[in-house]
């Protein structure tokens, strides 16, 4: 039986990896000299990923691919992609060339707002608890000057505080709801600092406080932490044409698709069960360029889908409409992104991603995110509304097949070729290799 092991994170890399293998694999050694393939050959490059997380043992790699030919705003991008799946990348490509030659993608920021709370329980009189925030919350600003100095000098900082009466969700239950901006950061770690320094502040003015009994003054402090959930923070991003324009001479079939394309929204807007596929397509172009541009993923996978359920039930995030002969075809994304600290400034690739999308503003980069996520959807439906999905889907997982079946190169370009002309089925695909194996 395994043993618990004490002091894990202190063993070095080497000793990690023998504790691992010895214990959790049947062949030790292979799975050892797996991890190490894994290693990055460059030390220096290496160093950076072991620091990034404790108790690296390997880096996992993702293809990191190219979507080219997104024309958002006049300015053509190549959009950085990171993701296993290997449809994405193809289909944001197609996307992109479909809209290009039919001005592109059009975005607009519609707020920079970044939100953060100090949760906190009272057991007392209301009005002491709100002229004891009135009085405290030029000292709860002051207090924080020297986190906020160099955020205010570049035009960022806190918005406001505000005290919110929480009590009739949960007994005594308030909080200090406070909103920031933080322009190019993200912010978390500038809201964090905030937020504790106000917790701080608080509980401490509150026990010299001479309206307060001394039960008032034991306000107890639960938490003090950002939220994810960043509604005021949202970025829109649009494509629309002419309905004759989407199936270039044949204005029936136009009219049919756009026609197709709009029911297929309306149904993801009113059906949870198809929004949260519908919405999974949007977030496969979306977290693939928050990973490649070094930003965190779960916190606008979080937002982003407490935003869809805003209205009570969870619905579609991107929008369809023909009106006077033309569709349009929009979305509108929560998000809190940074372009500066954190991953940003440290992974080589991150950098290089960023320079390849002209080093963006974290506006600009929400505009770029949202696009991708406008296209995808865009591409998903489009398919499933025409050909079905596994047309394109199974052509692209043609190689991840092939490859299990330990196709060789030349197999490889044979079944690709047959398969540009048929079917592609898993079925269809092992049958194939089987076929071509046995002919040789
Ligand atoms: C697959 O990763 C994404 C889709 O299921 C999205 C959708 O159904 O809209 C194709």
């Amino acid at each position: 039986m395994i043993k618990p092991i004490e002091g894990y994170s202190k063993l070095s890399k080497e000793q990690k990896i023998d504790w691992l293998t010895n214990n959790y694999t049947s062949d030790p050694e292979a799975a050892k000299a797996l991890l190490k393939r894994y290693w990055n050959t460059a030390k220096d490059v290496q160093q950076l990923h072991d620091e990034f997380i404790e108790n690296t043992v390997t880096n996992y790699y993702l293809p990191l691919g190219i979507a080219p030919n997104f024309l958002i705003n006049e300015r053509l991008y190549a959009i950085p992609m990171a993701i296993e799946e290997s449809s994405v990348v193809a289909a944001a490509s197609k996307a992109a060339k479909f809209w290009l030659d039919k001005g592109g993608f059009k975005t607009e920021i519609l707020g920079t707002e970044k939100i953060g709370q100090v949760h906190f329980m009272y057991r007392g009189n209301k009005d002491h608890l709100s002229a004891f925030f009135e009085k405290v919350k030029p000292k709860l600003l002051s207090d924080t000057s020297s986190i906020t100095k160099n955020m205010e000098k570049r035009g960022g900082g806190i918005n406001s505080i505000e005290l919110r009466d929480k009590t009739n969700a949960l007994d005594n239950y308030y909080q200090l709801h406070c909103t920031f901006e933080t322009l190019d950061a993200m912010g978390a770690n500038f809201i964090n600092s905030c937020l504790e320094q106000f917790a701080k502040t608080f509980k401490v003015e509150a026990q010299s406080y001479s309206l307060f009994t001394e039960e008032e003054k034991a306000i107890e402090i639960v938490m003090s932490i950002l939220s994810n959930y960043v509604p005021n923070c949202l970025v829109r991003a649009e494509v629309s044409c002419p309905v004759t324009k989407l199936k270039e001479g044949n204005t029936e079939a136009s009219k049919e698709f756009a026609e197709k394309m709009v029911q297929a929204v309306n149904i993801a807007k009113v059906e949870p069960h198809r929004a949260v596929t519908h919405n999974k397509g949007i977030m496969n172009g979306v977290d693939a360029v928050v990973l490649a541009t070094g930003n965190d993923f779960r916190a606008v996978e979080a937002g982003i889908h407490a935003y869809a359920a805003k209205d009570g039930s969870y619905s579609s995030l991107t929008h369809a409409t023909i009106e006077n002969g033309v569709f349009k075809f929009w979305i509108e994304l929560p998000m809190a992104l940074g372009t500066i600290g954190g991953l940003t400034s440290l992974h080589p690739l991150v950098k290089l991603a960023m320079e390849i999308l002209g080093n963006p503003s974290a506006k600009e980069l929400m505009q770029l995110v949202a696009v991708a996520g406008l296209a995808q959807n865009f591409a998903a439906v489009r398919s499933l509304v025409t050909t079905g999905i596994q047309e394109g889907h199974m052509k692209m997982h043609l190689l991840n097949i092939l490859n299990q079946l330990g196709a060789t190169e030349d197999e490889k370009n044979t079944l690709t070729h047959h398969f540009k002309k048929h079917s592609a089925t898993h079925s269809a695909i092992v049958d194939a290799f089987e076929k071509l194996r046995r002919t040789k």
